[in-house]
Order: C-alpha cells, then structure tokens, then sequence
C-alpha cells in the first residue's frame, strides 16, 4: 500500500504524461502540416514516449494495488507564429514536467516511500534528458533553422529519430 497522498499525486502524473502525449502530437500535426515531416516525426516519437511514461506510473500503482484515476485531458487550441515557438514551448513543457516529478519525490522522501523514491530515480534522469533534448533543438534550430538549406537538413536529420521503449521495466 501506498500514502493516499502518493497515489493522488501519481494519479496526476498519469493525467500530466498523457497530456504531454497529446501536447506533442499537436506539435507533430503542425510541422506535418507545414512540411516539416522529419520535426513531425520527432514530435510523434517524442508522444510515444510520453505514453510510455504514464503506463509506467499506470503499472507502479497497480503493481502497488492501488486504483489508476483518469482524468480528463486538456483540450488544446494552439496556434503557433513561427518554427521556433514549438521548440520553445517544449523546453517549458519539460521544466513543468521535472517540477511535477520532483514534487512527488519530495513528498514521498516526507513520507520514508523509499519503494517510491526508487521508482522515481528513473524519471528523475530521465527528466533531465528531457530537458537537454529540448534544449539541443532550440540551438540547432538556432543556428541552422533560418536558412532553408540548412532547415531541410535539420529536418532529415529529425526524420531518422526512432522511438525506443524506457530502460526502466517494473
Ligand atoms: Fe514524460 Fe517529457 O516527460
């Protein structure tokens, strides 16, 4: 068994992993949208990564026996004004993500929820990856994005990205 405080806080996570999944999907249908299939594709992949990472707080409560509350997804309605404002709103994304990540170690470290701190190490380097990932694309896009060669190459290069399941198995 789980704190209910714990469970609530994983509860959300869930909602905020596949909201992630959804809030790259948007940004994947954009850059399709404007021919930008190989920044698409890293979108897409970058979704089911994020689908990856709720099904594991799906599975560390049921592994738990503790119930898995879906809540709903936000609706989103985004317009975006230019190639870089995505990238931009991913960094901002992942700083939210880590925040909500590292609160719900912060609260099970309150609590002596080692079996949880030990869960979260995963996500909390993973989350850190996260960060440098989208980080490394606001430079790239930077410097090579505002030419059209160089904005082609950046995007074949974005195209050959290939979604690999988590290192982390429980
Ligand atoms: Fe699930 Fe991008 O963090």
């Amino acid at each position: 068994m789980l704190n209910a405080k714990i469970v609530k806080l994983i509860n959300e996570q869930i909602n905020k992993e596949f909201f992630s999944a959804y809030f790259y999907l948007d940004i994947a249908n954009y850059y399709i949208s404007k021919n930008l299939n190989g920044f698409g594709n890293w979108f897409n992949v970058q979704a089911q990564e994020e689908r990856s990472h709720a099904m594991l707080f799906v599975k560390y409560l049921q592994n738990n026996g503790e119930d898995v509350e879906l809540d709903d997804i936000k609706a989103l309605k985004r317009k975006f004004a230019d190639f870089s404002e995505p990238l931009n709103a991913t960094l901002e994304h992942e700083i939210f993500v880590t925040e909500s990540i590292n609160n719900i170690y912060a609260a099970a470290l309150e609590n002596k929820d080692f079996r949880t701190t030990q869960f979260l190490d995963w996500f909390i380097k993973e989350q850190g990856e996260e960060e440098q990932n989208a980080d490394d694309l606001i430079k790239k896009y930077d410097l090579f994005g505002k030419d059209g060669k160089g904005l082609y190459l950046l995007d074949s290069e974005l195209a050959a990205r290939v979604y690999a399941p988590p290192s982390l198995v429980i």
